[in-house]
Parts: C-alpha cells; structure tokens; sequence
C-alpha cells in the first residue's frame, strides 16, 4: 500500500501534487512568476539579457519556497555564470527525456544529472531528476528527502502512483522536481521479476503524467540491470558519462550492446545522443588520451565542455546543493554550465531539424 504522501510539514518542502494544490504546479505561470521572465523568452536568443530576465529573487507561490537562502544562492548563480545574459538555454520543442547512463559506478552520473539539471531549470526550463539509484545519491544532491519508507520512484513504478504525487519540488530551484529514490527501490527489481511488462514500468509512469516538464533526466544505478533497463525504455535519448580515468572505456561495448538490444526489441527511438567527459585532470597525459579516444570514436555527440575533476564538485552534495548554487564561479560549476547550454543548443537544432523534414516531406 502507498504510503501518506505529505511530508511538507517534516521537511518544509512539497510535493508537486501539495505545490499544484497552492497553485504552484508544474504551469508555464509558475516559472514566470518565480522567475520574473518568461522562459520562451530564450528561445529568441538571450538578448533581452537573462540577468535583467532574471533580475528578481526569484517569487514562489510556495511560501516554503520565498527568500529562501537557497533562492538567493541560485539567483546569484544565475548572475555569476551569466553576467550578460548572453547564454540561452531554450526550451525544447517537446519533453526530453534523457536517461543519465553507465554501468561503471562512479564515473559522474548523479554529479552530471543534478547539475545540468540545476542549470537547466535556472534558465528557463521546467525540469525533472528521477532518481533510479537505491543508493538515493541524486535526491541527496538535491536535498530531497529520501528516508526509508517515503513516497518515492518505488511508489511509482512498484505500485503505480502517480509521478506527481511523489515528485518532490526542490528547494531555492523554482521549476525543478525530483522524484527520489529511497532505500526500497533495492527490492524492486526482485518484486517486478513477475510484473507483466516490468521493462516499461517507468515509460507507463511517465507517459501518464501530464505536467508541463522540458526535461526528465533520469539518474541510473551502475548496472545493467532491470531498473537501467527500465530507464533505457522510458527515454528517448542517454547521455554516457565517461571518466578520463584508466578502465574508462572498459565495459563501454557492453552497455552499447545493452542500448542496442532495448532498441531493438522494446524502445525504437532510443539513442545515444550524448557524451560527457568527466574528471577530466589536465596534468595527466592519460586524461588527454582517454579525450582523444574518445572524440575520435564518438565524433559530434561527444559534448565540447569537459568537466574537470574538481575538489569543490565533490564537496557540494554533502550541502545538498550543486556546484551552481554551491560555488557558481569554480570550474566545475561552468563546465556543467556550458554542457547544459550544449544540450540545449543541440537539443533545438536537431528538432528544427526534424520539423523542417517533416515539412519537406509534407511538401512533396
Ligand atoms: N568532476 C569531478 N571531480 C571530482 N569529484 C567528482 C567529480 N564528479 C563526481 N565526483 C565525485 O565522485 C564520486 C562519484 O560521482 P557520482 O556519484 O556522480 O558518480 P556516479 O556515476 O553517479 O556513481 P554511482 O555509479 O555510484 O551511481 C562522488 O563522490 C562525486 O562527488
Ligand atoms: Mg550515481
């Protein structure tokens, strides 16, 4: 049975379902007001300057939300890593769903989800983590509760709540949710063994919910197993998080195959449409090559933006912030800046793209 869903008055944060209620749900109105622009705004190219868009703390209908200390650390992030506003981030012309993905354990996947997540949502764009790691790693980055026994992605794919019902608004981040993984989602690949299309468990979460989101980015476990199978389903795109580290790309092929077979057989728009290179040390030769390698094997979908390994990066979770809030001027917090202006960039490219063949086609 699911269990109580309020735990605002625990955590002195909301649901979405509690933040609809207050009128504060995932509605274009919403990013609006508590950001003091409008997000199509971007999309016209930032020259109408993100600072002056952006200019004001950002307002929540969430009284939990206003002046927070969390608010004012974004909007001054907001301002350090875009002093001209000159950066845009525009919104996609549909939901992106993008499953964060490699089943090498610690390579920067939780690291890379939250933080361009966070950059996403600071400028412009309504965004979602779905954490699908027991370990729960996602949710602490974002400072969402995730104890033993609360409303969780287990809730969601297990017992089919809602999504709205167990995502989570994060704090100080207007437009930005994260539906966190607790402890129990360690037995669900267990319970769904006999669940009639136990692959597509999430897919079916997702599609049902109907709130206004420009991005799902959804944190996998480091494993191949039936929740990063499930992600896999649900997506459209992955991103591959590759350390520049020795054994970097080792196992790479597996999870290629992987992508290949889900493809084949339960998700035809599945693809890989990104790459990051992560923990990138410049005083290493190894890193160099590992870059090299990489970029000569996966050419354009490989991200331009390294991000470095970085003291600060690995300091900030244990704030329950991102490197954007937590420190905006390091290099870590701009390497994932720039990845995330990268993903949206391309994301707005490849989809006027495909409007414009779809417009020949109808032409003919
Ligand atoms: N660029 C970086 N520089 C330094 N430390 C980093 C960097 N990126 C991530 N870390 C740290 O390295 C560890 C692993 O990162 P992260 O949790 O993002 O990897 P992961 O792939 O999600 O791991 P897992 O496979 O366990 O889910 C964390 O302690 C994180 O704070
Ligand atoms: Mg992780």
């Amino acid at each position: 049975m699911r269990k109580p869903t309020s735990k605002a008055d625990r955590s002195g944060r909301h649901t979405a379902r509690e933040a609809a209620a207050s009128g504060a749900d995932f509605r274009q109105e919403e990013i609006r007001e508590s950001h003091g622009y409008e997000v199509g705004a971007a999309e016209g190219g930032a020259a109408s300057g993100l600072e002056e868009r952006s200019g004001e703390i950002p307002q929540q209908s969430d009284p939990a939300g206003d002046d927070l200390p969390l608010a004012r650390e974004a909007k001054r992030a907001v301002r350090v890593l875009n002093p001209a506003g000159s950066v845009s981030m525009p919104r996609p012309a549909h939901r992106r769903v993008i499953a964060v993905a490699n089943q090498k354990g610690g390579v920067g996947k939780t690291t890379s989800a939250v933080n361009m997540a966070v950059a996403l949502a600071l400028h412009g764009n309504r965004v979602m983590v779905v954490d699908l790691d027991p370990q729960g790693n996602a949710s602490t980055g974002l400072g969402v509760e995730h104890g033993a026994g609360l409303n969780s992605v287990y809730e969601a794919i297990v017992d089919n709540a809602p999504l709205h019902e167990v995502a989570h608004r994060v704090e100080g981040i207007p437009s930005l949710y994260c539906v966190p993984a607790t402890i129990d989602l360690a037995g669900a690949e267990v319970e769904l063994v006999n669940v009639v299309a136990r692959e597509a468990r999430l897919r079916k979460s997702i599609a049902a919910f109907e709130g206004e989101v420009d991005y799902i980015f959804i944190d996998c476990p480091p494993s191949l197993g039936l929740l990063t199978v499930n992600a896999l389903v649900a997506a459209e795109e992955v991103l591959i998080p590759i350390q520049c580290e020795y054994y970097a790309l080792e196992g790479l092929g597996q999870l290629l195959r992987n992508i290949e077979l889900v493809k084949a057989h339960l998700n035809s728009r599945l693809r890989v449409s990104t790459i990051l290179l992560t923990m990138y040390d410049k005083r290493t030769k190894l890193a160099d090559q590992v870059e090299q390698e990489v970029r000569g094997h996966f050419n354009e979908i490989v991200l331009d933006s390294v991000v470095p390994r970085s003291v600060r990066l690995s300091e900030a979770p244990g704030y329950g912030q991102s490197i954007m809030t937590y420190d905006p001027g390091s290099r870590g917090a701009t390497s994932y800046f720039e990845a995330a202006e990268e993903i949206a960039l391309r994301g707005a490219k490849s989809s006027s793209r495909r409007q414009s063949q779809t417009s020949e086609k109808g032409g003919n």
